[in-house]
């Protein structure tokens, strides 16, 4: 039987390669648009390596219209999207903005308007916890009001999420689009053949800590820990990424067997548990063996002092949990940092 097309924007990437294997063991055919503009090329022979086919890839810029245009011909029988391609780094946000607006809403744009042309009705699309900015209460639960972006990189997905919502809430639109709010995402896949590939010094904790245990970075050092939190460090909601590519493959099915409950749904695709950067030392230590060289710093600018999910509603309606512990997160982080240095 024919396998059903799926395109997926930023397929090369971190989440995104993830979520091209899970789609392809879940009987899907990912096709990836990706223009290599933060991801490697060796990650095409690690998903070959672990699918045992070559997945099909289309090395464009998805701001192009033209080029996405030829995309959708050329497949022809697209029944959805995944649209992870944008640009992520929180910090690069405030120095280039405008860079940031372009391809994270630009693309947006363009995708909703070629899937339109070419009848493609099913959308999943990336969305972060940082709509939440500071919350009040916490857990957040999709109720939480959203809160003005601290970044330029916040900014853009607010502002996909609202487009989204009024293109699917207009007259005689088909869309149909599930948002992902995703809390941390972190470690790699079981195989070690594909994983999180930072460039330069890394600006997150996972890939920091690694690097440091592996002895890239002289140490690690802790933003702050005077924090209104339990040990004073901040506390984030870490999922495995194989995890949250799950998240990906239930929201595709739910998509296309016409089961979702209004045109646009939203999700948090977290754990439910918050885990304080000291914690997630301990847990990487604890899971690894490995002794962590790390310090206390200043509080970085503009950090969330504490965030976790609520997770019932993607529990309740989309049956999706998680089910890798932080612990084995870590080792899995670890695992592909080793494989890295050899
Ligand atoms: P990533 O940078 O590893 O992957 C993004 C991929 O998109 C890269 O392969 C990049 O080359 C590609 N890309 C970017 N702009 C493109 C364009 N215009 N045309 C074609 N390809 C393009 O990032 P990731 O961590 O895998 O994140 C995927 C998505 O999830 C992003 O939308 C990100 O904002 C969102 N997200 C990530 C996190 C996180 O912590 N990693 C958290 C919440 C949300
Ligand atoms: C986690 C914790 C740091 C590095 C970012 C984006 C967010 C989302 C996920 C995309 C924080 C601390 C970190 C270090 C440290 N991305 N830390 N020393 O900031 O929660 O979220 O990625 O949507 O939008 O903001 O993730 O991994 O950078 O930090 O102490 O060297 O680790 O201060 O408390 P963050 P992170």
């Amino acid at each position: 039987m024919e396998r059903t097309k799926i395109l997926v924007t930023g397929g090369a990437g971190y989440i995104g390669s993830h979520a091209v294997v899970e789609l392809y063991q879940a009987g899907y055919q990912p096709v990836i648009v990706d223009d290599f503009s933060n991801s490697q090329e060796s990650v095409m022979a690690g998903l070959r390596a672990i699918l045992g086919v070559s997945v099909p890839l289309h090395r464009i810029d998805c701001n192009d219209v033209e080029a996405m245009r030829a995309v959708f011909a050329e497949e022809g029988s697209l029944r959805g999207v995944i649209h992870f391609a944008a640009y992520k780094a929180v910090g690069e946000s405030i120095v280039k903005p405008l860079e940031y607006y372009q391809n994270n809403v630009g693309s947006l744009l363009t995708l909703l308007q070629v899937m339109r042309e070419f009848g493609v009705e099913s959308l999943v699309f990336s969305s972060s916890c940082t709509v939440y900015g500071v919350p009040d209460a916490l857990p957040v639960t999709e109720q939480t009001p959203t809160k003005k972006a601290n970044s330029p990189y916040g900014a853009t997905k607010q502002m996909c999420e609202d487009i989204l919502q009024d293109v699917a809430a207009a007259p005689a639109v088909a869309l149909r689009a599930i948002l992902l709010r995703y809390f941390n995402p972190i470690g790699a896949h079981d195989s070690a053949l594909i994983g999180e590939l930072p460039l330069g010094v890394p600006q997150n904790l996972i890939p920091y800590v690694t690097q440091t245990a592996a002895g890239i970075r002289e140490k690690l050092t802790i933003n702050g820990d005077t924090y209104d939190t339990p040990d004073g460090t901040n506390i984030r909601d870490y999922i495995h990424v194989v995890d949250l590519a799950k998240a990906h493959v239930v929201a595709v099915r739910r998509l296309l067997e016409g089961k979702a409950a209004a045109a646009v749904e939203t999700f948090n695709v977290g754990t439910g548990h918050g885990n304080s950067v000291l914690e997630v030392v301990k847990a990487f230590e604890h899971a690894t063996g490995q002794r962590l060289n790390y310090t206390i710093g200043p509080p970085r600018a503009g950090d969330v002092p504490a965030i976790y999910a609520d997770v019932t509603k993607a529990s309740t309606e989309l049956g999706f949990t998680t089910t890798t512990s932080l612990e084995d997160s870590l080792a899995s982080a670890w695992k592909w940092q080793q494989s890295l240095n050899r």
